[in-house]
């Protein structure tokens, strides 16, 4: 354990809660939101909607891990256009129409003490995919069969006319008005979750989708103001964050989703991830969860137990911002380890989640010694 007054040495006033060591059970506060805890579950695709309405099925599926205990549920990429789902399964919300299936959720899991945040999303150049287990192809979306227009796909998008992947048509490129028109698109989205009840929203600029493809020099090819050196290239996060900052209440906060590395010679980079977490910061993101890759399939990632985490830590750290850490955390002590070493703010778990979605109570008791549970499944958790 370090010393408590050394892990807060460098933060700001700010940012920093106090002089003690956080725990994976402190509430924690950004604006006008408090997480009961700092356990959040990581957006997961869940390939299950039609037209990219919310059914019975994320009810179920985001509720289960709100009556699990966690602090904060997070939603899938959900497009903020039809053609920036990764599947036609994908959820969506880019009609008025998707509001009252998304409230329905959000009230659920406000009702079980969790908050609710939803992922904004555009797949750009991995749009229209297959699902995983669609018999055509391999285990994931991105590594999967192109969708034909023909077959209920689409064309993809992207900064550059680079295709992602062996199969599938080259993209299109975005011309210079239809990127400048992208932000309004994301914060009307945005705006749609405020009617629907979500208490924050993360942009997705990771994994190789639109967002990420415009930072990253290895799917950006472009020589305009939204291409070439880094100024340019986060041209297009700074003018969505922009967008959906205004399109927000004050008191709602905005988190970033990025890749902070591609694993790739001349990629993007961690320390281009601390300089856009800083520019982020002074236009009014609140936190950045921090992922990595995507941009790249011959990608050499260290996998390994919280993997990513050093990433959420040095942008903690040099960015003075605070962080989500995800990836291979499944511990609860290895978790709350990352919380009281200030590493991050909030541990994001994704296929534990899955697995079980009680996490937070089988945390709480073996972290605890102790029982902490929702009303019918306490007996499951007395010790
Ligand atoms: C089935 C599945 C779907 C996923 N969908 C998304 C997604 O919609 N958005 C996203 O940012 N990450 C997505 N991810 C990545 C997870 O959020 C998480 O970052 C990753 O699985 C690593 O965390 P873990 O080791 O706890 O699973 C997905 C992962 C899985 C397994």
């Amino acid at each position: 354990m370090r010393d408590a007054s050394a892990a807060c040495a460098h933060r700001s006033p700010r940012t920093c809660y106090d002089y003690r060591m956080a725990t994976l059970f402190d509430p924690f506060t950004l604006r006008g939101v408090t997480f009961r805890n700092r356990i959040a579950l990581s957006p997961m695709c869940q390939y299950a909607s039609e037209d990219g309405f919310a059914n019975d099925w994320h009810l179920a599926h985001l509720g289960a891990r709100a009556a699990g205990g966690c602090g904060l549920i997070l939603t899938e990429a959900t497009g903020v256009e039809a053609r920036g789902r990764i599947t036609p399964n994908c959820l969506g919300i880019w009609k008025d129409e998707h509001i009252e299936g998304l409230r329905r959720v959000t009230e659920f899991v406000k009702a079980r003490g969790a908050k609710i945040g939803m992922q904004l999303a555009h797949a750009g150049v991995k749009a229209s995919r297959h699902r995983p287990w669609d018999p055509v192809k391999g285990r994931h979306p991105t590594s999967n069969g192109y969708v034909p227009p023909d077959d209920g796909g689409w064309m993809p998008v992207g900064p550059s006319a680079i295709r992602f992947g062996q199969d599938g048509p080259v993209p299109e490129e975005l011309s210079v008005a239809a990127v400048r028109a992208m932000p309004q698109v994301f914060a009307a989205a945005a705006t749609r979750c405020v009617a629907a009840g979500f208490d924050l929203v993360e942009l997705h600029f990771a994994h190789g989708y639109l967002g990420h493809s415009f930072l990253s020099p290895l799917m950006n090819k472009r020589t305009d103001a939204y291409g070439g050196p880094f100024d340019h290239r986060v041209s297009f996060l700074l003018e969505t964050v922009k967008a959906v900052r205004e399109a927000i209440p004050e008191s709602m906060p905005l988190f970033v989703r990025m890749s902070c590395s591609d694993w790739v010679d001349d990629g993007w980079t961690i320390d281009d991830s601390v300089e856009a977490a800083k520019l982020v910061k002074r236009l009014g993101v609140d936190l950045i969860d921090c992922s990595s890759g995507g941009a790249s399939r011959t990608a050499k990632i260290a996998t390994g137990p919280g993997y990513q985490v050093p990433f959420a830590a040095r942008i903690r750290k040099d960015a003075d911002i605070a962080t989500g850490a995800v990836g291979a955390i499944s511990e609860p002590a290895q978790a709350n380890g990352y919380i009281a070493d200030g590493s991050c703010d909030l541990v994001f778990l994704g296929r534990e989640m899955l697995r079980n979605p009680h996490w937070a109570y089988r945390a709480w008791s073996e972290l605890k010694s102790d029982t902490k549970s929702p009303i019918a499944t306490e007996y499951g958790w007395a010790v």
